[in-house]
């Protein structure tokens, strides 16, 4: 072999975030120093290529005038100046692009120790170092049962919680609920009229649902149901005790519920602060859009005085009985947020349904000459389809889990070949684990439609394949007796060429976790973590066909050397997994 190469000291350009960048950095300086261009030029310039056409493409036409030559020439000329490179192996020229290969000996000697130093800590890096982010998330309603389609917000904004905190951003995760408003009023004067204690105490949430529907037959047969409901609500409003004992009861059982749900989703937050938070301070916030934006009123209602489209409907703050809105709390949230935070960006998780709800409010607050409104985005996410009972009704989360877990069950009952594991813990990993990265492996914006046979497809695009790849690299490490020490690998022994793709493919999840975060969107990690599977995936293929490709091979050093990729390929996937917030059994 031509090169030796040292392993690098563990970097601390932490933890591996640059760790295909760096050759992309040197392709880009060689290519800069050449031709006489600012590098970032080149860096624009430079493409991923179809798969066997190397790891960089770079197009030589825009040097052409430069250096008067043709494209063709130039690609030729720049080729030839990587001859002997210690990072690149082969760099041809196709016509007038150049196409670059990494030195797979260099790439394998210098990623498996870092990732395996970095251990935890793989695909951390100091980008958002001093500065928070604020995570508004998940945000049901009280008093009904999480249903299906708040598994999106739970855990889009989960992803995007443990993908900042890995950048080094301060976090802070809010729920918002919904727990405030006149429907409380109205379930109120429902239950002193025929509520039930002992059902409430035994049933709980489910109870309460009931409870609403009741609610709304009152409301048909009693005339004066409706404005005893609202003079509930205007109680609650002024902290009369009996009316806020109700909510207070309504709220907690809700919460109780809530956080059984999120404890099996692996879900927290730091604050609980809801729509109620902010229900004492409503008069203020309505006196300080009057003096900065300015208000009017429109049939009765008083709105945000801002420039609306034709057909658009303006931005109510207090309804013509006096009662203040999810925008006026959303307003006083938002201000509220900023004061305590300051915050660098300011997330919420929320359907695309409610895009408007936050384009106002945004507007509202720059009509306010808070500019800091710049910080907030909208992360809007699309529907589900394929998931929704016959009547049309919700679909409790808890029902999903269920059924996901009892599917992974069945499923893990019949395939397993460890007998030792304890499939009905594993079952609840696999089952939830392939949900949530159903969900998560979508484009946010965009609908999906729910299938359950593609949850608990080994070979697919899911969760259940990395975990799988995960489950194996532990189990192999197992009968192995474990890894070797980081520097007691010689790992020019892995020349094979799915060792070099399998390292190139782990090394790049570090930089799809910060493409997660700036464009806000799980599934580039996802994705990321699919590609390194199915890269796991045909190594071990490779090894089935091919003897001498085995990881547990005769000779010492060589499964020495492989034991330390698997290793490594177990840390990058596990590290991944957790990220998105799906479990990684050790044994499936
Ligand atoms: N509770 C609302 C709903 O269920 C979502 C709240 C989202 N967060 C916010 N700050 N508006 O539709």
């Amino acid at each position: 072999m031509l090169y030796k190469f040292p392993v690098e000291a563990p970097i601390n350009d932490f933890q591996g975030k640059y760790i295909m960048n760096r050759y992309k950095n040197a392709f880009v300086e060689e290519v800069a120093n050449t031709v006489g261009v600012e590098a970032s030029e080149v860096a624009k310039l430079v493409k991923v290529p179809e798969a066997d056409r190397g790891d960089f493409a770079l197009p030589c036409f825009p040097f052409a005038k430069q250096l008067k030559q043709n494209p063709a020439q130039i690609a030729l000329s720049l080729a030839a100046h990587f001859a002997d490179h210690p990072m690149f192996e082969k760099v041809e020229a196709a016509g007038p692009y150049v196409n670059a290969t990494i030195r797979s000996a260099h790439v394998i000697g210098t990623l498996v120790p870092q990732i395996r130093n970095a251990d935890d800590h793989f695909a951390t890096s100091d980008l958002g170092y001093g500065q928070t982010v604020v995570v508004d998330f998940s945000s049901p309603n009280i008093a009904k049962p999480l249903g299906f389609h708040h598994l999106r917000s739970t855990m889009i904004g989960n992803a995007l919680v443990n993908i900042h905190k890995a950048l080094g951003y301060t976090v802070k995760r809010i729920n918002f609920l919904g727990d405030w408003g006149k429907t409380f009023g109205l379930l109120a004067e429902a239950f002193d009229r025929v509520g039930d204690e002992e059902r409430l105490k035994k049933e709980g949430i489910k109870y309460l649902l009931e409870l609403y529907v009741e609610a709304n037959k009152l409301k048909e047969s009693d005339p004066g149901f409706d404005d005893a409901a609202r003079q509930m609500f205007v109680k609650q409003e002024q902290g009369d005790d009996h009316a806020m004992a109700l909510w207070e009861l309504f709220r907690s059982i809700s919460l109780k519920e809530f956080k059984r749900i999120y404890r099996r989703l692996d879900v927290d937050f730091d604050f609980f602060e809801g729509e109620s938070y902010y229900r004492h301070g409503m008069d203020e916030v309505i006196a300080d859009i009057t003096r900065t934006a300015g208000t009017r009123e429109d049939q009765g209602a008083l709105v945000v005085d801002m420039a609306y489209a034709d057909d658009e409907p303006p931005m109510m703050l207090k309804k013509s009985d006096g009662a203040t809105l999810y925008a006026t709390r959303d307003i006083a949230a938002a201000k509220d947020r900023q004061e305590r935070f300051n915050f660098a960006k300011s997330l919420y998780v929320v359907g695309t349904e409610q895009k408007r709800h936050f384009d106002q409010l945004k507007r509202a607050l720059s009509a306010m000459g808070c500019d800091w409104q710049e910080k907030m985005v909208h992360v809007n996410f699309g529907r589900v389809h394929g998931m929704s009972t016959r009547k049309g009704t919700v679909v409790f989360l808890e029902d999903v889990l269920n059924e996901a877990r009892d599917r992974a069950y069945e499923k893990m009952s019949s395939d397993s070949a460890d007998r030792n594991i304890d499939i009905k813990a594993v079952a609840e990993e696999v089952g939830i684990g392939g949900i949530v990265f159903g969900d998560l492996k979508n484009l946010r914006a965009s609908d999906y439609t729910f299938d359950w046979e593609e949850i608990l497809n080994t070979k697919g695009f899911t969760g259940i394949c990395v975990q799988y790849a995960h489950a194996r690299c532990c189990s192999i490490l197992r009968k192995a007796g474990g890894a070797p020490e980081v520097s007691g690998a010689d790992l020019s022994l892995l020349t094979a060429p799915e060792e070099a793709t399998l390292v190139k493919e782990i090394g790049r999840i570090p930089q799809a976790v910060e493409l997660a975060a700036t464009e806000l969107e799980p599934s580039r990690l996802a994705r990321a973590l699919y590609e390194a599977a199915r890269a796991w995936n045909r190594y071990q293929q490779a090894g089935n066909a091919e003897k001498s490709l085995r990881i547990l091979v005769e000779d010492e050093s060589v499964k020495q050397a492989r034991l330390a990729l698997v290793d490594a390929t177990r840390i990058a996937l596990a590290r991944g997994l957790s990220l998105l917030g799906v479990p990684a059994p050790e044994a499936m």
